[in-house]
């Protein structure tokens, strides 16, 4: 499918033949008829192989659209119709996947379309090369370099509107994906004579034009220049205004292009003011003024004009005017100053605006370089463009065009090199059958015009340094000289005089024969403009400004830097670039693109066959034709060839090891390609025809595709096997160690039951052991206490009749008996005092003599109270018997007791039988007083004490008046029924009588005395004596008492003290009486 599109679509509802190698027949005619036939039918485009023909349309197509672009994009050369786009995309894939350096040579004369032809070729690539903000932002300012340039170099003349005075190679870099990083632009020889003078029907550069037309109101005054173009001497008049050009706009373009491009707003005022500068140069007139010496002098005619050149260039007025009149010659260090007539005046300003103008173009170039240069110091691709200006031939051609010619001539050269002549002695060379094809070199034109030795340029060098007069007419003498026997020169001098005869050549020219045509050349102004002096005054007046720009524009104004030393002739300067830039070029992959114009009207629609005619014929396009088609397409060494293809051959992939030209054979063979397609060369493969490799390269993008997908394959499969052969590698390890794991702890578990087990069993065998042991210790010891004891009975059976049989009892109650005697004898010497309230006791000397030292102090002091007890006389041991009575009675119970302790009971205390006073009552009184005391005794009714004598005998108690003794009661004990007092210290007590007794009769009697124990406790032992009845003794802080027929309730509160012990009495009412006790 893809082969038939590849066979049909070139061919395809063709025009003519796209390619001309299929031409049939294959003349000039119908190369040309061909070449029209496409023509009229807009098909401007047709191959020569892999050249491209264009013929200038000389007005818009629609073959460049966006739409084309995609068309055309990595599609095979031969796949579509030929379009230059065809040609950029080939020469742009194979620079970005083969590596490949390729420049693109686009020749043809002036007007032919080479400017527009690199234009479509560089937004060709700009638009399919690699997207993103920054490398857009490097398209664009290589695309915008354009406009600019071509303002400020391109130019209206006879043969093309849009005429490029200069010439301009460009490398566009890349890095290895094929995106554009930046480019360099070099420029080859401004034709500058332009700025001063244009031929008739010719304009000056663009951009003084588009200045004027463009420039709005202000810029103009502050350029200080007026509208209209007939003000300025310098603007050809008769084609000022170009049809089709809209200068206005173009300013407006170029403007927005340097602001693109990067020149900063400053940069674009100083340049256009350079631009107005030199325009303005041109208005400057010069009158002559002769002086007395005879000396031709020059004066400026309007001093205006400079005045206002020299505020645009920051200039001082005087110094360039003094440079426009006078002429410092330095030699052999002597300063020589010569003033300049009105001619030399003239010939200085526009020297000046010329140079101005020329160095401003150089220092443009520099500016957009600096901008568009690539920011990387990584190995770049390069794709050179070269448009330089065409072969021309004018009426008058002069320095210029035999530079421009010589130009041409050169890549005409580098044409019939490369195309074909290389590629005929490489047949040759290879052994390739091969037809010789004849064609013109033009080697002995650049020879005639280059030769180091005897070249017109050498010789115009030569002619420049000579001392003494030199003119342009010795120039043509010394050419008449040396040149004229070279069949390609012609001249009306000439030496051989071949030409004499010939009037069409005028005296001041030489004529070349060019490989485009004969060219006429008027020396006038070689010399000049090829020495391109400019008077040293003029450049360090120029250096000495304050314009920053133009300062730098003119270096060797700068008295520091000054050199007597000449500056290469502008001849030998470009002859030396172009050098250059052939070798460049040769490096590089070369593809081209050959211009024709169609006709000399600008005219779209007109193919004047004699001017194409006259092209086919000069840029060798028949013989390039032959060439190709005798030839082959495509040759390469069988290495790369073999290494490209060999996956095509089952023989070949992946390794073939033998000879490089046996595998390209053994894959041709196999492939089935007819053998009339391709030849074996000695060390390359021909193939004759493009379709057959562009087979060859589609079976292998197919079999990559399938390789690809191979090696997918491999590497996935191999991928998983990897990962599986891991996961299975790690699922082992894992499984290992688990297995372990549960082995170790398996192991252990079993080690520790093991052990367990083991340690019970050997602690049972241990303790059996040890039972074992201990029953046959025990036995062996009791075998040894009976043996022993057996032993000790024996032996104390026989050794009884040696001892006393119970010595150790004896010694022991002997030892006892001892220590017995020694213990009483001290207890002896120890003994306390016989007090019965002694309470010491010798210190025990055994412990084993405890008890019974103890029970010895026992006896011993019952003992000593027996003594003591048996001193008493029956008084004594009475009074003691009352003693033990009272403390039974009151100890602990009643607070006055212990007062009583010491208090020995006497019984009577008034001595009544002693006593005169109480005769009387003692002889009223029978029986024995065991008890007589003064006692208080209460009133009953008001509390109030009175004292009395209270008697105590064996059957009654007697209360009698102290003071007669008279008795005032007596009542028999028996009649006490029990006595109350209190727990307190005080001494009132109450005697409770048997109610219904005569003695009862008041009541309750209510005594207070300090003698209250005594007197108690010896009525209590009355009473028992009497009755043998323990009468109670009531001990309490309130009782009651029978007052005649009342009970009282005494009552005992604390209170002060008032006399002594004794209680103060109070009856209170006829239930309370309140004793205060202290
Ligand atoms: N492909 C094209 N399509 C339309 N017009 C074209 C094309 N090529 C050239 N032209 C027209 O031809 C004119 C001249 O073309 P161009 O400036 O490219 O010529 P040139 O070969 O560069 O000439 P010179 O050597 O003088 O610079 C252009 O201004 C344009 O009008
Ligand atoms: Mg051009």
């Amino acid at each position: 499918m893809a082969k038939s599109d590849v066979k049909t679509s070139l061919l395809d509802n063709m025009i003519g033949v796209g390619d001309s190698v299929l031409l049939e027949p294959l003349t000039e005619d119908t190369f040309l008829e061909n070449l029209k036939k496409r023509f009229d039918h807009s098909e401007i485009y047709t191959y020569i192989g892999s050249v491209v023909i264009s013929v200038n349309p000389y007005r818009p197509l629609s073959i460049y659209t966006p739409t084309k672009v995609e068309e055309y994009r990595n599609r095979n050369f031969y796949e579509l119709s030929p379009h230059i786009y065809a040609l950029a995309d080939e020469a742009y894939r194979s620079l970005r996947d083969q590596d490949k350096d390729q420049c693109i040579l686009i020749t043809g004369e002036s007007g032919a379309g080479k400017t527009e032809a690199s234009k479509l070729v560089m937004s060709y690539i700009a638009a399919v090369c690699g997207k993103g903000a920054e490398v857009n932002q490097v398209k664009e300012q290589l695309l915008q370099s354009n406009p600019v340039l071509e303002a400020f170099g391109n130019a209206k003349t006879v043969r093309n509107d849009n005429s490029s005075r200069f010439g301009k190679y460009m490398d566009i870099e890349f890095d290895f994906k094929g995106d554009p990083l930046g480019g360099v632009i070099s420029n080859y020889l401004l034709e500058k004579s332009r700025v001063v003078k244009q031929p008739r029907g010719e304009r000056n550069f663009h951009i003084f034009y588009q200045l004027l037309s463009g420039g709005s109101e202000d810029l103009l005054r502050q350029l200080k220049l007026e509208k209209g173009f007939n003000h300025y001497n310098y603007l050809g008049l008769d084609s000022a205004e170009v049809n089709g050009i809209d200068d206005a706009a173009n300013f407006r373009t170029v403007k927005n292009a340097m602001q693109i491009v990067g020149f900063m707003d400053d940069e674009l005022e100083s340049v256009l003011e350079v631009v107005a500068a030199v325009l303005k140069l041109g208005n400057i007139d010069f009158k002559p003024e002769s002086r007395v010496n005879g000396v031709d002098e020059s004066r400026i005619k309007d001093k205006n004009e400079l005045k206002e050149i020299c505020e645009l260039l920051g200039q001082d007025q005087a110094v360039l005017e003094r440079a426009f009149s006078f002429r410092t010659v330095e030699a052999k260090q002597e300063k020589v100053s010569t003033t300049l007539n009105v001619a030399q005046a003239y010939y200085a300003r526009d020297a000046l605006a010329k140079n101005l103008y020329n160095r401003l173009f150089t220092w443009l170039v520099n500016r957009i370089n600096e901008s568009i240069k690539a920011q990387t110091k990584v190995r770049k691709k390069v794709m050179g463009v070269l448009d330089i200006y065409g072969f021309e031939i004018f009426e008058n051609n002069s320095f210029e065009q035999f530079i421009i010619n010589y130009c041409n001539e050169k890549l005409q050269q580098i044409f019939i090199e490369l195309t074909l002549k290389e590629e005929q002695e490489e047949y040759i060379k290879e052994g390739i059958e091969w037809t010789h094809i004849e064609y013109f070199n033009n080697t002995i034109i650049c020879e005639l015009i280059e030769n180091n030795i005897n070249g017109i340029l050498a010789m115009l060098d030569e002619e420049c340094l000579r001392p003494g007069t030199v003119t342009d007419e010795t120039f043509l003498e010394k050419l008449n000289q040396v040149c004229a026997v070279h069949e390609r020169f012609e001249s009306r001098m000439s030496k051989s005089s071949r030409f004499l005869n010939d009037t069409t050549l005028p005296h001041n020219c030489f004529r070349i024969q060019h490989y485009a045509g004969k060219v006429m050349y008027h020396v006038e102004g070689f010399v000049d403009k090829n020495n391109d002096l400019l008077y040293r005054d003029l450049s360090q007046a120029m250096w000495k400004t304050n314009h920053v720009l133009v300062k730098s524009l003119f270096p060797e104004g700068n008295p520091a830097k000054m050199s007597l030393k000449r500056p290469p002739t502008a001849g030998s300067q470009f002859r030396a670039s172009v050098a250059t830039l052939m070798k460049n070029l040769l490096t590089k992959n070369p593809n081209y693109i050959r211009c024709i114009k169609p006709n000399d009207q600008k005219a779209p629609h007109i193919f004047t066959e004699g001017l194409v005619r006259h092209q086919i014929s000069y840029l060798g396009l028949m013989e390039n034709v032959r060439v190709r088609r005798a030839g082959y397409a495509f040759k390469q060494l069988y290495e790369p060839c073999l290494e490209r293809y060999k996956m095509l051959c089952s023989q070949t992939w992946p390794h073939w090891r033998q000879g490089a030209r046996d595998g390209v054979e053994v894959l041709l063979t196999e492939l089935q390609i007819p053998s009339e397609e391709y030849s074996y060369g000695r060390s390359k493969i021909f193939i004759r025809n493009p379709r057959t490799l562009f087979e060859l390269e589609d079976q292998r993008k197919r079999r990559l595709e399938d390789l690809a997908t191979l090696i997918q394959k491999i590497y996935r499969g191999w991928k998983c096997r990897t990962n599986f052969l891991l996961m299975k590698k790690s699922q082992i390890i894992i499984s290992a160690w688990s297995k372990r794991h549960f082995q170790r702890k398996k192991y252990l578990r079993l080690k520790m039951v093991t052990l367990r087990i083991q340690s019970y069993i050997r602690g049972w065998k241990a303790r059996k052991l040890l039972r074992e042991l201990k029953h046959q210790k025990r036995c062996e010891q009791s075998a040894t206490t009976i043996a022993a004891y057996w032993r000790g009975t024996q032996v104390r059976r026989e050794y009884r009749k040696f001892f006393r049989a119970n010595a150790g009892r004896k010694i022991y109650e002997f030892t006892i008996q001892r220590i017995m005697q020694k213990y009483f004898v001290d207890l002896k010497n120890k003994m306390p005092s016989m007090s019965p309230t002694e309470k010491t006791w010798p210190a025990r000397p055994y412990l084993f003599l405890d008890s019974t030292h103890t029970e010895l102090k026992r006896i011993f002091h019952l003992w000593r109270c027996k003594k003591y007890r048996d001193q008493f006389t029956d008084q004594k041991r009475a009074t003691f018997e009352e003693k033990l009575e009272a403390s039974e009675l009151f100890k602990d119970k009643k607070a006055l007791y212990t007062n009583s302790v010491q208090q020995p009971f006497q019984g009577d205390y008034l001595e009544i039988s002693k006593n005169p006073k109480y005769q009387k009552l003692n002889g009223a009184v029978e029986e024995k007083i065991l008890l007589a005391d003064v006692v208080n005794k209460i009133n009953r009714a008001n509390g109030k004490g009175a004292p009395r004598i209270f008697l105590l005998t064996k059957s009654n108690f007697i209360i009698a008046d102290q003071k007669s003794g008279q008795i005032k009661s007596t009542i028999p004990v028996m009649d006490i029924t029990s006595i109350s007092v209190s727990k307190q210290t005080d001494g009132l007590f109450a005697i409770h009588l048997k109610e219904g007794s005569t003695a009862a009769a008041k009541g309750d009697f209510l005594f207070t005395s300090d003698r209250l124990i005594e007197i108690i406790t010896k009525l209590y032992r009355t009473i028992f004596l009497k009755t043998n009845q323990k009468i109670a003794v009531e001990i309490n802080n309130e009782f009651l008492v029978q007052f005649n027929q009342d009970k009282v309730c005494v009552k005992f509160i604390q209170g002060t003290q008032k006399n002594g012990n004794l209680p103060a009495c109070k009856r209170k009412n006829n239930r309370l009486l309140e004793v205060t006790v202290p």
